[in-house]
C-alpha cells in the first residue's frame, strides 16, 4: 500500500508491541544499496534477505538491471543476484531515473567510473538540487569524465574509462557516499588506491568487503585519521547477505515510545553498527529508558534488540564531531529535544542543508510553527524544549519531499492536543513503506490488550 500524500497525526498513549521485519521494520537502507551493488560485482550467486523495500533501494536495483545485471525477486525483501564477476555492464537504452535517491546517484558514479560507457542519470526535483561535485572531483582524478549542469547537479552524464589510475585522496567532506563511490571506482582500478578519512563515517561498504574477503586494509594514523587502502581488480566470490533492521527508521519508533505515555516497544534485529547506533546512546543520555539486548554479529555487522519505554527527557548538547554518526537522525532528535525540559543545542549542522531538503531550515521553520521556540545560530540548531506536556498542535506541516521531515513531524503529532496535518508524505515511501502500518499496529495492540 502506498503512503497517502497527507497524514493526520493524533495524540497517542499506550504504544505497545514488538517491531521487527515481519511487521514492516525496513532493512537498513545503506546496507541494502551496497548488498545489491556488491552482489552484482561478485563471482557467483548472492542471496539477499531483509532488503529495504523503499523506493530509494528500488532505484538502485532498477539501475543495475538496466546495466544488464540479472536480479530475481523472490519476495519483497529477498533477491537472488547472478553476479557479473566484475564490471562488464551494458550500455542502457534510456537515461537512468534515480528518483529521490542520493545514495544511488553517488554510488552509481563510483560504480560506473571504470566502465567505458556514456550513462545519463537524472532524478526528481529534490535530487536534482543535491551537490555532486563531491563525488565528481575524486572520480575525475581517477580519469573518469562527467557532464553536469553548471551547478554540478543532476542530470549528469558519466563517461567512464577502462584505464583509471589509482588515487591518493583525503576526503574533504565527511560523507560515506563519497567514500563508497571512491571505493567502488578503486575496486576496478589496477594498483592500490588510498583514501584518508579525517572523520569516520558509516562503514558498511568496508565491512561488506571484509565479509566478502576483498583486499581492503585499514590503518589508524597518528593524526587520528583512518587510511583505507583498496587493491584493484580483485575478483571476489559471492556470499549470502542478510540485511539488519534500519536504526535510522527505528529511531522514529523509539522517540514515539519515549514521548507517548504508558508505552513500551521492542525493536528486534537492528543494526548496531557503532557509526549508526549513536542516536540511541544520545537518547539514553537524554533520559530514555532503553534496554539493549542480544548484541551479536552477522555478515561483519553488529546487531541488537532494544526495548524503549516512556521516558522523562533531559535536553542535550551535541558536538560537531558527532554529526557523521547522527547525520540522518537530527529531524527525529529535534522532536525528542522539543519534549525535553530545557534547551538543546546541536552544533555543526552545515551538511543538513544538502539532504533531501534543507533540513536545518525545515526543522527551524516547522518547530517554530508547532510552538517550539527554535533558533539557528551559525550552523547550530537551538531548541527550547517544553518538557513532557503535549504541544497545542492544529498546524499543517509541508514535508517538502523529505521523508525524514515527514516522519519526524508525524511523531511530534503523537503528542499534540490537536492533530497535526503533514502534507507531502508520499516521500516516506523512499525509505520506510510500512511506517504508518507500524504505528497502527502499535496503537491497535493497545486497543485489544
Ligand atoms: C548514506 C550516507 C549519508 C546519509 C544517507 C545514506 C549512505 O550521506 O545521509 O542517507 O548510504 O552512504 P552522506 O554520507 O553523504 O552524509
Amino acid at each position: 500500500m502506498k503512503t497517502p500524500n497527507t497524514l493526520t497525526s493524533f495524540r497517542q498513549s499506550h504504544l505497545n508491541g514488538v517491531i521487527n521485519a515481519e511487521i514492516g521494520l525496513p532493512g537498513d537502507k545503506s546496507v541494502s544499496h551496497r548488498a545489491l551493488i556488491l552482489g552484482a560485482l561478485a563471482h557467483g550467486n548472492t542471496q539477499i534477505t531483509g532488503l529495504n523495500t523503499g523506493e530509494d533501494v528500488e532505484y538502485t536495483e532498477l539501475a543495475l538491471k538496466s546495466l544488464g545485471v540479472d536480479i530475481i525477486q523472490q519476495s519483497p525483501t529477498s533477491r537472488l543476484i547472478h553476479g557479473k564477476s566484475g564490471w562488464n555492464f551494458k550500455q542502457p537504452i534510456n537515461p537512468l531515473y534515480l528518483g529521490n535517491s542520493g545514495t544511488t546517484a553517488r554510488l552509481l558514479c563510483g560504480l560506473l567510473a571504470s566502465s567505458p560507457l556514456n550513462i545519463q542519470v537524472y532524478g526528481d526535483s529534490s535530487l536534482s538540487q543535491r551537490p555532486m561535485r563531491r563525488v565528481m572531483t575524486p572520480l575525475t582524478e581517477f580519469g573518469c569524465q562527467f557532464e553536469a549542469t553548471p551547478e554540478n547537479t543532476l542530470p549528469l552524464t558519466i563517461k567512464g574509462s577502462s584505464k583509471l589510475e589509482p588515487i591518493d585522496y583525503v576526503i574533504p567532506v565527511a560523507s560515506s557516499q563519497v567514500k563508497s563511490a571512491i571505493i567502488l571506482a578503486a575496486m576496478n582500478t589496477k594498483g592500490i588506491s588510498r583514501i584518508i578519512e579525517p572523520i569516520k563515517t558509516r562503514d558498511h561498504t568496508e565491512r561488506m568487503l571484509q565479509y566478502l574477503d576483498y583486499p581492503i586494509h585499514f590503518t589508524l594514523l597518528e593524526s587520528g585519521h583512518t587510511q583505507i587502502d583498496i587493491e584493484g581488480k580483485h575478483v571476489f566470490n559471492a556470499k549470502d547477505i542478510s540485511v539488519p533492521g534500519d536504526p535510522s527508521a527505528a529511531a522514529y519508533i523509539a522517540v514515539a515510545a519515549m514521548i507517548c505515555p504508558y508505552s513500551t516497544v521492542r525493536i528486534e534485529n537492528l543494526s548496531w553498527n557503532p557509526l549508526r547506533s549513536r542516536i540511541f546512546s544520545i537518547l539514553q543520555e537524554m533520559g530514555a529508558n532503553i534496554k539493549i539486548e542480544n548484541i551479536r554479529n552477522e555478515c561483519f555487522e553488529p546487531i541488537a534488540d532494544i526495548e524503549v519505554s516512556t521516558s522523562y527527557n533531559r535536553p542535550c548538547i551535541i558536538k560537531s564531531e558527532d554529526v557523521p554518526a547522527l547525520i540522518d537522525e537530527y529531524p527525529i532528535l529535534s522532536i525528542a529535544a522539543a519534549f525535553a525540559e530545557g534547551t538543546s543545542v546541536f552544533h555543526g549542522l552545515r551538511e543538513l542543508r544538502y539532504k533531501e531538503s534543507d533540513r536545518l531550515n525545515a526543522l527551524y521553520r516547522n518547530l517554530n510553527l508547532c510552538g517550539i521556540e527554535t533558533h539557528i545560530q551559525d550552523e547550530s540548531l537551538i531548541i527550547n524544549g517544553i518538557g513532557p506536556k503535549p504541544i497545542f498542535g492544529g498546524k499543517t506541516i509541508n514535508a517538502g519531499k523529505d521523508h525524514r521531515i515527514a516522519m519526524a513531524f508525524y511523531i511530534m503529532g503523537l503528542s499534540a492536543r490537536n492533530p497535526l496535518i503533514i502534507q507531502g508524505t508520499d516521500c516516506i515511501q523512499s525509505s520506510f513503506p510500512h511506517f504508518i502500518k507500524i504505528f497502527d499496529e502499535l496503537s491497535y495492540l493497545r486497543a485489544v490488550s
